[in-house]
């Protein structure tokens, strides 16, 4: 993890800590990925940079909607993995890719934003996987579902986007539920929480302060990691 904190500032992080993120997904699915990998959402492209790396991935294929393909590839050749991580602006919605090109998806803080609709990982993701291939996904959620009305301190922060927080438990039920002959969905809350949140307030960020200012208030004891594995069969 030294090798990535020069890039723990506020001109790369989009959110809590991808990178730190990223490395447990990997240790969670305790085995290297290969060959054609698809960051889905991958921000300025850190997830990308570690995937290139240090997960065995042989191509990466950072794709993101709000960043622009060409600054992505400007930092790519920064950072000296141009030849191994090909930069798309596309939205995952719409994805630009043939079925069955991927070995893994790779999302970071990205998926809770466009997925929470039942069917749409099979609808929009699945397909873009080969048989065996698995999708590692980590998202902010909950540690548990919120029952009726959310604390005020909740959607004065998140606005109507308190929506997109959920437990472990409620995404293994969405993408698992119905699905079980195509897909299998394993969860876990990340063990590194006040570290990945402190990483992000710590840049200095704008919206990382902001954050700060209403996680410190008591939402920080409310909210999560979830980290997935969800294989297709
Ligand atoms: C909070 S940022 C996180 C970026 C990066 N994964 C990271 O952790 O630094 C969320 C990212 O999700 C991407 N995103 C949101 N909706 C998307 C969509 N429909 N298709 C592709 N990317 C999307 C945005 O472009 C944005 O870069």
């Amino acid at each position: 993890m030294k090798k990535y904190e020069k890039y723990f500032t506020k001109e790369y992080m989009m959110g809590p800590n991808c990178i730190r993120l990223a490395d447990e997904l990997m240790k969670m699915n305790g085995k290297p990925l290969r060959g054609r990998v698809l960051d889905l959402g991958c921000g300025c492209g850190l997830t990308s940079l570690y995937l290139a790396q240090d997960s065995g991935a042989e191509t990466v294929f950072a794709q993101d909607l709000w960043v622009k393909a060409g600054d992505n590839l400007r930092r790519f050749r920064d950072w000296g993995v141009e030849d191994k991580v090909i930069p798309i602006h596309a939205d995952a919605n719409d994805s630009p890719f043939a079925d069955g090109f991927f070995d893994a998806v790779f999302s970071v803080d990205a998926y809770h934003y466009f997925a929470r609709e039942k069917g749409y990982f099979q609808e929009k993701i699945m397909p873009l996987m080969k048989k065996g291939g698995c999708a590692l996904i980590a998202v902010p959620g909950l540690k548990k579902e919120i029952e009726g009305e959310p604390p005020a301190l909740m959607t004065q922060w998140a606005g109507d986007e308190w929506t997109y927080f959920h437990s472990c438990a409620w995404w293994k039920q969405l993408i698992e539920q119905g699905y079980e002959d195509t897909v299998t969905v394993e969860t876990w809350e990340s063990e590194q929480n006040d570290l990945i949140w402190q990483e992000w307030f710590d840049s200095g960020h704008e919206y990382a302060l902001n954050d700060q200012k209403y996680l410190k208030q008591g939402l920080d004891e409310m909210m999560s990691f979830v980290l997935m594995k969800i294989t297709k069969k």
